[in-house]
């Protein structure tokens, strides 16, 4: 009886399991618009039961679409994109004067990387100067701030000790509180840059704010999201993280297998599993996918009926 009870009990757990993906506190949405027109996809991420807590835009105001959820429901965190924008520190007073309780803000997204990829290109020298006006009085009112976000390469671990000591020569000592981290590859790959930005900067916490396994088939991008979200878990160090895909997969610039939508705006596998729900079955489709889908159907169906004429 006591047997039956517990293999009932396992067996119920295990069914659980299969259904929905696990929860973590850690999950976050990095906010790409729509752009097609699907403005209704933008709600996906923050319909009932969606895991994810807290979101970024790239930008140092919230975005209009969740204008409607407050700090607690949906945290926004404000980034300095570049230095260019040369009134962050007074974006965010203002933010928290009009009653947003903002905790954390970030700093820079790949200085060390070219606008046509999404980098800011930023000199280590000009972007200290900015941190110094815009984050550093920040950090005084006990925001907690993260290091500019450089690419997940070398090129971007060596632009970071060039710009801590830019601020050193500059007379400050600029303090990240965080790492914002950013990798695309495999699971080795990301869990060795992990391991030098933990050797770089040890005691700090890191904020895996752009990942996937970009331009790969699916089973191997399935398998890296699985690997990453149980080591993001798992690691205490990792504090929070925001898997890379929320478009559709016929517009995604990482690979259709990567995105958190198919190519009706349906969530993926990938899409649902992160927002702690069951595997859905809808397929990614590339751009091409319906051209090259409807003519392979069209040849293959020629095939056969060739074959059969034969
Ligand atoms: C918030 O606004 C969006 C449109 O911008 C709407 O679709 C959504 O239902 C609203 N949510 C709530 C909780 O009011
Ligand atoms: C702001 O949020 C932090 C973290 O959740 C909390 O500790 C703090 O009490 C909040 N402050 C206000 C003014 O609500
Ligand atoms: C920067 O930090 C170092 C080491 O903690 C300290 O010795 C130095 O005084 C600090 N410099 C400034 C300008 O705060
Ligand atoms: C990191 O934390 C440990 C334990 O708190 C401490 O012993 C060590 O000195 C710290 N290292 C640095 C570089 O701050
Ligand atoms: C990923 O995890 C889900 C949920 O646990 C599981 O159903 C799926 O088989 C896993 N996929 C791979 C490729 O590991």
């Amino acid at each position: 009886m006591r047997l039956s009870t517990s293999a009932l009990l396992l067996a119920s757990l295990a069914t659980a399991q299969d259904l929905t993906y696990r929860d973590s506190s850690k999950r976050g949405l990095v906010f790409v618009p729509s752009k097609k027109g699907h403005v209704a996809d933008n709600q996906i991420w923050v319909e009932a039961g969606s895991d994810l807590s807290w979101y970024y835009n790239y930008e140092p105001t919230p975005s209009a679409t969740y204008s409607n959820r407050t700090q607690e429901e949906f945290e926004f965190v404000p980034m300095l994109w570049s230095a260019a924008t040369t009134n962050f520190a007074d974006t965010v007073r203002n933010l928290i004067s009009g009653g947003r309780n903002i905790t954390h803000v970030m700093g820079f997204n790949e200085p060390d990387g070219e606008s046509s990829t999404g980098g800011s290109g930023m000199s280590p020298d000009s972007a200290a100067a900015s941190w110094i006006s815009q984050i550093e009085p920040l950090r005084k009112l006990g925001i907690k701030a993260g290091a500019p976000a450089v690419t997940g390469s070398q090129r971007g671990l060596e632009w970071l000790v060039n710009f801590f000591s830019a601020c050193q020569d500059a007379g400050t000592n600029c303090t990240a509180d965080f790492f914002p981290t950013h990798w695309y590859g495999d699971f080795g790959g990301l869990a060795s840059h992990m391991g030098q930005i933990s050797a770089a900067y040890p005691n700090k916490t890191m904020w895996i704010t752009e990942y996937a396994m970009s331009n790969a088939d699916l089973e191997p991008t399935q398998e890296f999201f699985n690997m990453s979200a149980d080591y993001f878990d798992r690691l205490d160090s990792v504090e929070r993280y925001s898997y890379f895909g929320s478009f559709r997969s016929d517009v995604s610039n990482v690979g259709p297998n990567a995105a958190m939508l198919d190519n009706k705006g349906r969530l993926t596998d990938i899409g649902s599993w992160y927002l702690g729900q069951a595997a859905t079955g809808n397929v990614p489709k590339g751009a091409a996918s319906r051209l090259t889908g409807s003519g392979g159907a069209v040849m293959a169906a020629l095939v056969v009926a060739g074959f059969l004429m034969i």
